[in-house]
């Protein structure tokens, strides 16, 4: 696979975006894939996660913090040095470091909250991305379900989706305590006992298909 770029980006805070990218981080670990993260939000949460997680022997690399007014050059920079670089983004799509990690990505993930909340917020993501591939018909965007009810039809989802155009990555992540916990102590599911394994396959299958999605656009 050439270098490629993944950044999680999504209008609000609280989607699921950096636990998103620290599941996927800990399923390509899991995977033995080589592999970067770049931090792009001020809060930093993935950068002090991925301390943790280094520190804890997760064989997740310590995130890079990147700043400045020249993101995207960074992120460039970053990308070249490996095969597959994470980035997580602040949460908000007016902020500049947003609009970088989308000029320089190969693939976007947004991750949504199943609500009519999370329904506008989402429109605004899903028109600056529409507008982005115009320009950049290379450029992968998924939606991907976070925080599903359990309970919740896998057919109510997928209609709620179908309001958008971007296309759905068919692997939700569930509304589970085991996203949360794994992340509070520096580590993914992948550290967790025998009681997260439903929580492991459901980040094991969106890391197949993300992958397969990377490879697919393979020049
Ligand atoms: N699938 C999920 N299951 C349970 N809790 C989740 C899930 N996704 C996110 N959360 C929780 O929701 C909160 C916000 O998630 P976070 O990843 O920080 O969002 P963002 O980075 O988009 O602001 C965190 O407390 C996180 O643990
Ligand atoms: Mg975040």
């Amino acid at each position: 696979m050439a270098s490629r770029i993944v950044a999680v980006v999504s209008q609000k805070g609280g989607a699921g975006k950096t636990t998103v990218l620290m599941q996927i981080a800990g399923g390509l670990a899991e995977v033995g894939r080589e592999f970067a993260i770049a931090d792009l939000d001020p809060q930093e949460s993935a950068l002090r996660w991925s301390e943790l997680a280094a520190d804890a022997g997760s064989g997740i690399p310590v995130a890079t913090a990147v700043g400045g007014d020249d993101a995207a050059a960074a992120l460039r920079r970053l990308g070249r040095q490996r095969r597959l670089l994470l980035v997580d983004c602040p949460p908000s799509i007016e902020h500049a470091h947003t609009l970088a990690a989308l000029d320089v990505a190969d693939l976007v993930l947004v991750p949504v909250v199943p609500g009519p909340t999370d329904l506008w917020s989402t429109r605004a993501v899903e028109s600056l991305i529409l507008q982005k591939q115009r320009r950049r018909k290379a450029l992968l965007a998924f939606l991907l379900p976070n925080r599903v009810p359990r309970t919740r039809l896998a057919g109510e989802i997928v209609d709620f989706m179908n309001e958008f155009a971007l296309p759905l990555l068919p692997h939700a992540l569930a509304q589970r305590n085991a996203y949360a916990e794994s992340a509070l102590a520096g580590g993914s599911v992948f550290q967790l006992g025998r009681p997260a394994e439903s929580a492991r396959e459901e980040v094991r299958g969106l890391v197949r298909a993300l992958l397969k999605e990377l490879e697919k656009n393979e020049q």
